[in-house]
């Protein structure tokens, strides 16, 4: 097994591959002058099962160094290659809602599938449908056992889990059955993207310890409509997660300023310490991700990583 790592989140890489206590390959990736990428892997991978760790958050340059890392890998003539994306960016524009937009979801799984990678790992998907995009097996993981642990030690009932829209349903279920709670649902329009309007609360909040779960929080915008939401219906303590921490634009500044008693994140998107606020945890994937790699180069059912 060789494990190695672009530059979108170092930390995680270094934490996955301390779990796995396999060192991280030595790669090079620099820059010409013009700001084109250039990598070369520095140890020879012919016959070896490669793991290439890169989430495709912005920069989009980091996608480009994905491809490449990919294709030095295949040409080097490694036996597998695994694109290991904890945060498959781009995951949201997964269809052609309105005129003349891209599909930008379906484009990058062929530019990764296109690039040579044999599999695909990631972690919460925008869509679970997303895995059909890649015509290679995908393993799907989900953040779910890592929040649910921590929050497993908080005496939360009486909890509503409460999905912040209808899309959230599923994993708000998810982690109502995990934890004991109910379930209620924030109704939000979109009116453009990253404006969020909250419609309404749907199910009884009143005096409960509210959980919001989601996939990502980008500008904050989502997060702020539900609790300000939930607070008006009589919530009681409220908790926010979501496994990638994207805290784009105002996010800092909405997040920080809610009434919540935290603001739970994966280590998915590396958050750099000027984002970090008190009320800020930062719980790590990179445990789940060495399993799912462990399991993935033993030939052993990742699916038993969530039984
Ligand atoms: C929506 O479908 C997603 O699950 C998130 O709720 C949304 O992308 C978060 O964006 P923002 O933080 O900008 O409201």
């Amino acid at each position: 097994m060789m494990l190695l790592s672009g530059t979108a989140n170092q930390p995680l890489s270094a934490r996955i591959a301390a779990e796995l206590d396999v060192p991280l390959c030595c790669v090079t990736i620099e820059r010409f002058a013009d700001g084109e990428i250039f990598v070369r892997i520095d140890e020879n991978v012919r016959g070896r099962d490669v793991f290439i760790i890169q989430s495709t958050s912005a920069p989009a340059e980091n996608i480009m160094e994905l491809l490449l890392l990919i294709d030095a890998a295949q040409r080097a003539s490694a036996a597998r290659v695994t694109a290991v994306v904890p945060y498959f960016g781009y995951g949201r524009q997964d269809r052609k809602d309105q005129p003349r937009v891209a599909i930008g979801a379906k484009l990058l799984a062929n530019l990764i599938v296109e690039a040579g990678a044999d599999r695909v790992v990631s972690v919460d998907l925008h869509q679970h449908q997303l895995q059909a995009f890649f015509d290679i097996p995908v393993d799907h993981l989900y953040a779910l056992p890592v929040f649910v642990e921590h929050y497993g030690k908080l005496s939360l009932e009486p909890l509503a889990v409460v999905a912040s829209d209808v899309g959230a349903a599923k994993m708000a279920r998810g982690y109502a059955r995990r934890l004991g709670g109910e379930i209620a649902m924030i109704d939000k329009r979109r009116p453009a993207p990253n404006v969020a309007e909250v419609v309404s609360v749907v199910g009884d909040v009143e005096g409960k310890n509210c959980l919001i779960p989601d996939d990502m929080i980008d500008t904050g915008g989502t997060m702020v409509g539900a609790v300000e939401a939930l607070k008006e219906n009589g919530a009681r303590d409220i908790y926010v997660c979501a496994t990638h921490a994207l805290l784009s634009g105002p996010a800092v500044e909405r997040l920080s300023a809610l009434p919540v008693k935290e603001v739970a994140v994966s280590d998915t998107v590396h958050v750099p310490e000027e984002k970090h606020w008190p009320g800020l945890r930062i719980l790590s994937v990179a445990e789940l991700l060495a399993r799912a790699i462990h399991y993935i180069h033993d030939n052993e059912s990742v699916s038993s990583l969530f039984e």
